[in-house]
């Protein structure tokens, strides 16, 4: 589904160059979840970007088999129009894309994130943190992608609110089989939804690994083994304490 081959990208700046991306490899199968972490600054939202086709590459390939894939981003607030109600929110990328049905998509896209009609005329001052990201995703759905890309879709989020959030990540993925990239520095959060994990650092993958690994501290690289330890207080004292996120724990 998605498939990148030696690619880098560079930013020019005014004094110089950013090589933000650097021959980065990898492949993604339909229905997968694949996750990117790494430290700030490594180049995870860039490549999201590119992916979304918000980016050029400098060079190499990249090939996503999705004419409409959608992105959510980290901050939902400033990801949602203020001034633009749920309604018209969720109807421009429906007129922008030409699909007819206005009314009836918008209702289903909010009722698949749990929200009601009643939040349909609200505007984004009037929902909370979790709502927000919900319409975030439901604008992302709403054009049927296959492919959604998530730029730390809850790391703006309470802890509560983040496990609802990657609950209906995760029903969304069972029931829709999409395709996803999942970008987050936690790897509690990237454990729970994907089966396959990579590492960035300085812009270029430094370790791929699958769940089980994960699960077993089985990484090569001590950059993995840091972050590992620096998300694993996170873990232990919020993420298994939830019941929802337990189950995740045992879905491998
Ligand atoms: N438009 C741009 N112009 C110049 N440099 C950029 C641009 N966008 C990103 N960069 C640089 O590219 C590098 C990678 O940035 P990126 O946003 O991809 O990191 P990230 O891994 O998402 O970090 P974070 O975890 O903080 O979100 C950084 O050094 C950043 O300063
Ligand atoms: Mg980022």
């Amino acid at each position: 589904m998605i498939d990148i081959d030696r690619a880098s990208i560079r930013f020019r700046t005014k004094t110089g160059h950013v090589d933000a991306v650097r021959d980065v490899t990898f492949r993604v199968e339909e229905g997968e979840v694949f996750g990117l972490v790494g430290e700030s600054g490594s180049g995870k939202s860039t490549l999201l970007r590119a992916l979304a086709g918000l980016v050029p590459l400098s060079s190499g390939s990249l090939q996503v088999s999705d004419s409409r894939p959608q992105m959510v981003f980290q901050d939902p607030y400033a990801a949602l129009h203020p001034r633009f109600t749920v309604d018209k929110t969720l109807r421009e990328p429906l007129a922008i894309n030409g699909i007819g049905d206005e009314d009836a998509r918008i209702l289903a896209a909010l009722a698949e994130v749990g929200l009601g009609p009643a939040f349909r005329f609200r505007y984004p001052h009037q929902l909370s943190g979790g709502q927000r990201q919900r319409v975030s995703i439901a604008r992302a759905l709403i054009v049927g992608p296959r492919v959604l890309l998530l730029d730390e879709p809850t790391s703006a989020l309470d802890v509560s609110v983040q496990a609802e959030i990657l609950n209906l990540l995760r029903r969304l993925h069972t029931e829709r089989k999409l395709t996803m990239m999942l970008v987050s520095h936690n790897l509690a959060v990237v454990g729970f939804l994907c089966q396959r994990v990579a590492v960035m650092k300085n812009g270029e993958i430094v370790e791929q690994l699958d769940l089980e690994a994960v699960r077993a501290r089985d990484v090569k690289h001590e950059y993995t083994r840091s972050l590992m330890r620096a998300t694993e207080g996170y873990t232990r004292k919020h993420i298994r304490r939830n019941d929802a996120i337990e189950c995740g724990e045992n879905h491998a």
